[in-house]
C-alpha cells in the first residue's frame, strides 16, 4: 500500500463516525469505501499543503492534513480529487458540496488573513486517546509559531473541543452550516511569538 493509500485509510477509519461525514454519507458501506477520497485528499495536501504522519508510512497510526486554504476547483482537478469525489454518488456529492462551500465562505469570512488550515486530522481508532492526535498536530503548529501565522479548523464533534482547547485554539463560531447537516464549531488558534 502506498503512503498516501495507508493515510486515506487511517483518515476514513477515524472519520467513519463523524457526524458530518455520517450525515453527507449515511451508508455505511459507502462510508467504508471513503479511503479513496482520503487518499486523494492526503495527494491534495502532499501537493498544496502539508502531510504529517506518525508510525511507519505504510501504516501509519495518525494523520493531520494542512494547507493555506480548502481545494479549490483547479486543485480538485490537479490533485486527481474530481474522480473519487463524483464516485460518492449524487446524493453525497451534493451534500459535501453544499457543506463544502457554506465552510469555505464562514472560513473566509473568520480567516482572511495567512493561515495555515488543518483540513483533516485523524487517529487509527484504536490508538485514540493515547497523544498521538496532539503529537501529530505539534509539527505543523510549532511552524505556525515560527512563520507568526494564526491556524484555522472546523469540527462537528463537540468532544473535539477539550483536544482542540488544549492545543490553544478557542471557537470563533458554532452553528449550522446547511440546513438538516450537524452544526459545527469553527476554531481558531492565534499567532504566537516563540
Ligand atoms: C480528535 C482526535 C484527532 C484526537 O486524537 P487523540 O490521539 O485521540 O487525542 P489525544 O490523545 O492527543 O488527546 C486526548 C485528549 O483530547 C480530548 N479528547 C479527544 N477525543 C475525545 C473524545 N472523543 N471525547 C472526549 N475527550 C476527547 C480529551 O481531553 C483527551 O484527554 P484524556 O484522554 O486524558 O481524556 C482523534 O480522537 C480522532 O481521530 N477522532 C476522530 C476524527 C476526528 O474527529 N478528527 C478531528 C476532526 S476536526
Amino acid at each position: 500500500m502506498s503512503p498516501e493509500s495507508a493515510a486515506g485509510a487511517v483518515l476514513s477509519r477515524a472519520f467513519f463516525e463523524d457526524p458530518a461525514i455520517c450525515w453527507a454519507v449515511p451508508d455505511d458501506t459507502a462510508r467504508r469505501g471513503l479511503a479513496r477520497w482520503f487518499t486523494a485528499m492526503t495527494r491534495w495536501a502532499q501537493r498544496f499543503g502539508e502531510v504529517h504522519a506518525l508510525g511507519p508510512a505504510e501504516a501509519p497510526t495518525a494523520v493531520s492534513l494542512w494547507a493555506s486554504a480548502p481545494a479549490d476547483l483547479v486543485q480538485h482537478v490537479r490533485a486527481g480529487l474530481l474522480a473519487p469525489t463524483l464516485a460518492l454518488g449524487p446524493g453525497p456529492l451534493l451534500r459535501f458540496m453544499r457543506l463544502g462551500d457554506a465552510l469555505a465562505k464562514w472560513h473566509h469570512r473568520l480567516c482572511p488573513e495567512p493561515h495555515r488550515y488543518l483540513a483533516f486530522v485523524g487517529v487509527d481508532p484504536p490508538h485514540q486517546r493515547k497523544g498521538l492526535g496532539a503529537e501529530v498536530l505539534r509539527g505543523e503548529l510549532a511552524r505556525a509559531d515560527r512563520l507568526g501565522l494564526p491556524c484555522y479548523l472546523e469540527t462537528a464533534t463537540e468532544a473535539n473541543l477539550i483536544f482542540y482547547r488544549r492545543l490553544d485554539f478557542s471557537v470563533v463560531h458554532h452553528g449550522s452550516m446547511v440546513p438538516g447537516a450537524p452544526g459545527f464549531w469553527l476554531l481558531k488558534r492565534p499567532m504566537r511569538s516563540t
